[in-house]
């Protein structure tokens, strides 16, 4: 697997071949009243009726007319238009058609221009992957759900070139390898089994690009939705961008095909943090608090002196602190409020553990060791505690 860090305005060539200029779109309504505007098949079918006026009737070519009204004020609807998702900007100090280029919609294409360059550097043996981290911008008609569509989000996305298959079997056992290490690394951020679906693209549906897709679903409080998709696209690309591979053994020339794991960072990142929110009781109240898996949680242990005015408990602290920094990352020290007040504001932002510092610890050289999701306390060694809390 290579890495690689692709530009973001790209000759506008570029979309032309990968069909984006043509068919990135998105069918588009507006409403005559309020002049609000909408993405046609996110409207909901079923009118409502508390909008005291009667039911629009949205209509189609095919003669199928769809009850379909503004969800915001029951106004008449436009037909339909397709509205092209990318962001245009110019290039140079000349604005005009001929200098018209595009913000990336997707880090892929990225990939696949740069397919020849790691080819002629590295010198990879087929099957390998080119992946790719970094920011895409999409001009959604209507953003939404807090991170889960945005319209500047961030992409991980891997391209995994194998030789053209023989038959099916060849792609799909790598196609399941790929759904099987998605569900793997979903896992390992905390995100259980149980909010996860697989949803299976009809042949109808599937992108221009696609042979086959699977839509990974998680289970948002706002519905099941994609956090990431994968992809067979075949050698839609490569073939497309005009870029080939030589096999060295047996001395052909030919155009791999991809199969495309595409990750949403801000998908997944807001998937992990519904699945750590967790509301329980504690100490007769109610508390809500982060579950993370410690390997995701942004601070690893707090360290607190129980009494702020007592200098012989901070140094003794600072000097705690100072020993876990060393060995786990990143840890915070604070001495700010009651102890309760800083264990509630450590659960909050999902730190496993709090060390506290006390009286005995200046005796007998052991701390409290405080776990964030039972809340139970124990009295450890200052020098066990670095194997106590490895991540
Ligand atoms: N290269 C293929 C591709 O871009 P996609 O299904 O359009 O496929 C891949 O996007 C992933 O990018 C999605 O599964 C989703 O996680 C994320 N994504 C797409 N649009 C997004 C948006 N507007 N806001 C946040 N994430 C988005």
């Amino acid at each position: 697997m290579f890495g690689l860090d692709a530009a973001i305005l790209m000759n506008p060539k570029v979309w032309e071949a990968s069909g984006h200029t043509a068919g990135f779109s998105d069918p588009l309504v507006e409403c005559k009243k309020c002049h609000k505007r909408f993405r046609a098949d996110k409207i909901s079918p079923t009118p409502k009726s508390d909008f005291g006026v009667p039911e629009v009737r949205l209509r189609g070519g095919d003669g199928n007319e769809a009850v379909r009204q503004c969800p915001e004020c029951g106004g008449e609807l436009t037909e339909e238009k397709q509205f092209n998702m990318m962001f245009k900007t110019f290039i140079g100090a000349v604005e005009g058609t001929a200098s018209q280029i595009y913000l990336r919609p997707e880090t892929a294409q990225g990939i696949f221009v740069n397919f020849k360059n790691v080819v002629d550097s590295m010198h990879p043996k087929l099957p390998f992957g080119i992946a790719q981290i970094g920011k895409s911008f999409r001009n959604e008609i209507t953003p939404g759900d807090f991170l889960f569509r945005v319209r500047e989000f961030e992409q991980m996305e891997i391209e995994y070139f194998i030789k053209p298959p023989k038959n099916d079997e060849d792609w799909q056992t790598v196609f399941e390898h790929w759904r099987s290490e998605i569900h793997g690394w979903l896992e390992s951020i905390g995100i259980t089994a149980g909010s996860l679906s697989d949803f299976e693209v009809p042949k109808d549906d599937l992108a221009h690009y696609s042979k086959r897709t699977i839509d990974i679903f998680y289970k948002y409080p706002f519905g099941d939705d994609e956090v990431v998709g994968l992809a067979y696209r075949g050698d839609f690309d490569l073939k497309n961008h005009k870029i080939d591979y030589y096999d060295e053994e047996p001395k052909e020339r030919f155009v791999p095909h991809a199969i495309e794991p595409s990750f949403g960072v801000d998908r997944a990142l807001l998937a992990a943090f519904c699945e750590a929110y967790t509301e329980d009781e504690m100490s007769g109240g109610k508390r809500v608090f982060m579950k993370f898996k410690p390997e995701i949680a942004p601070i690893k242990a707090a360290v607190f002196p129980l009494l702020k005015n007592k200098p012989e408990l901070v140094a003794k602290a600072r000097e705690v602190y100072e020993m876990i920094k060393k060995e786990i990352q990143p840890v915070v020290f604070d001495d700010n409020g009651n102890i309760g007040k800083r264990y509630r504001r450590q659960d909050e932002i999902g730190t496993p553990y709090c060390v506290t510092v006390d009286f005995d610890t200046l005796e007998d050289n052991t701390v409290t060791l405080r776990d964030r999701d039972t809340g139970e306390q124990e009295r450890v060694k200052i020098e066990e505690l670095a194997s106590r809390l490895k991540i």
